[in-house]
């Protein structure tokens, strides 16, 4: 591979993620959700790129943009990651991950291999439309159950209603499964989204782990009043019991060591300056690397919201949205990915996710191996995330490298 290529490459990786920063669902900010209109036009330069990189592309019912370049035998190795994103998101959580396995894909395509390539654009990662995470990566594993897909979003749409409204067919969502064994690896890049990298002058890193997380609605009843004519002592705030709560949050989170625990999404009703709110819903996200402390915090804290909440004859109501447990990485496939990345004249620095990611519901099928690039500024889930080209070209290579060897695998 001429040094040459791998530069204009990684122009390519980066150019792309600045033109895909402009599909979004809203005017000024990037937000792009699960098969919003936006999505179209993310699909159309997806299949452009692949084709440019010589992939056969297909799109499944769940919606997830699919390259392959086919190899003599049965298996199937896959590289990708997300093409959704948060609200108000950077330009390279998910879709980097995209864009360096189609570069990858580009720089061997006029080799063959006994492995086939898969370069999955997983359609649904976030869990921000539907608020359930992975939607893409479960259809391909066969773990969607039916109950998801009747699950609505704020404007009353079931995921098989988004699905439809696309053009896909719902009705097709079993095809999306990769027959059993077929699939023999999967390695996703991804920014770290963290300070480690960083902190360590890290280009790049080798996930070790993936933290488990738990996540939750409640929603806190009170009563609403009127703002002036309402004594304090006479009112049912759910504001003020929900307010109690969330510290609380931070500070049981902040004596429990590697615990993080976040309330990100907080709902006010009736949300009006004179009316004592009388009811708020919000959510609770909270992540361990070992998954016996992190369901010890929950219950704490599930139990203390409901006994805050009682002396303030606020009734607290609980719905779990997600239970999944840390997930390690293969040890055999990371200890292939770290060679590659020396081999590339890197330091492979080593560290547990804090992030959720398609890797975690991919290794229900397959050993998996995650690459992590340095968060300048440990910066993400923000519109000033950014990368840093050497790692990108870094990162690029590795790939490269790795999939030479992975895909001339039996
Ligand atoms: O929430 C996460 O960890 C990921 O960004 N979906
Ligand atoms: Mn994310
Ligand atoms: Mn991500």
């Amino acid at each position: 591979m001429q040094a040459m290529d791998i530069d204009c490459l990684t122009d390519m990786v980066l150019q792309r993620c600045d033109v895909l920063a402009q599909c979004s669902e809203e005017p000024g900010r990037l937000t792009r959700t699960f098969l919003c209109p936006a999505m179209r036009q993310v699909h159309e330069l997806l299949r452009e790129w692949m084709c440019d990189a010589r992939l056969a592309v297909r799109v499944d019912a769940m919606g997830n943009v699919i390259g392959r370049k086919a190899g003599v035998g049965s298996t199937v190795f896959a590289v990708g990651s997300h093409v959704d994103t948060v609200p108000n998101a950077g330009k390279y959580d998910g879709i980097l991950g995209v864009m360096l396995g189609i570069a990858a894909a580009e720089a061997l395509a006029a080799r063959s291999f006994r492995r086939t390539l898969d370069v999955i654009a997983f359609s649904e990662e976030e869990g921000v439309r539907f608020c359930w995470p992975y939607l893409g990566s479960r259809a391909v594993c066969g773990s969607l159950d039916a109950e998801l897909l009747t699950r609505v979003d704020s404007d009353g749409v079931t995921v098989t209603q988004a699905i439809g409204d696309f053009g896909l067919d719902p009705t097709q969502i079993a095809t999306c499964v990769y027959p059993a064994s077929q699939l023999v690896g999967y390695l996703e890049a991804h920014i770290e989204q963290g300070p480690v990298l960083e902190s360590l002058n890290g280009s790049l890193g080798i996930v070790t782990s993936i933290i488990g997380q738990s996540r939750y609605w409640l929603r806190f009843g009170g009563h609403a009043g009127h703002a002036g004519a309402q004594p304090m002592e006479l009112r049912r705030d759910a504001l003020a019991s929900a307010a109690e709560f969330v510290t609380h949050v931070e500070t049981i989170a902040k004596l429990t060591a590697g615990l993080r625990a976040t309330v990100g999404s907080l709902i006010v009703e009736p949300g009006a300056t004179n009316v004592v709110p009388g009811m708020v819903q919000l959510s609770l996200d909270v992540r361990h690397e070992h998954d016996h402390v992190r369901r010890q915090v929950v219950q704490r804290l599930l139990t203390n919201a409901r006994t805050m909440s009682k002396s303030r004859y606020i009734d607290v109501s609980i719905e779990p949205t997600l239970d999944e447990a840390a997930v390690p990485c293969d040890a055999a496939l990371s200890r292939r990915l770290a060679t590659a990345v020396s081999e590339t004249g890197v330091h492979p620095h080593s560290l547990v996710s804090g992030a959720g990611h398609d890797a975690v519901v991919m290794a229900t099928r397959c050993p998996v191996a995650m690459l992590f690039l340095r968060s300048p500024g440990g910066i993400s889930h923000h519109p000033d995330e950014t990368v840093r080209r050497d790692d990108v070209r870094a990162a690029l290579a590795t790939m490269i490298r790795f999939l030479e060897i992975e895909l001339d695998q039996e």
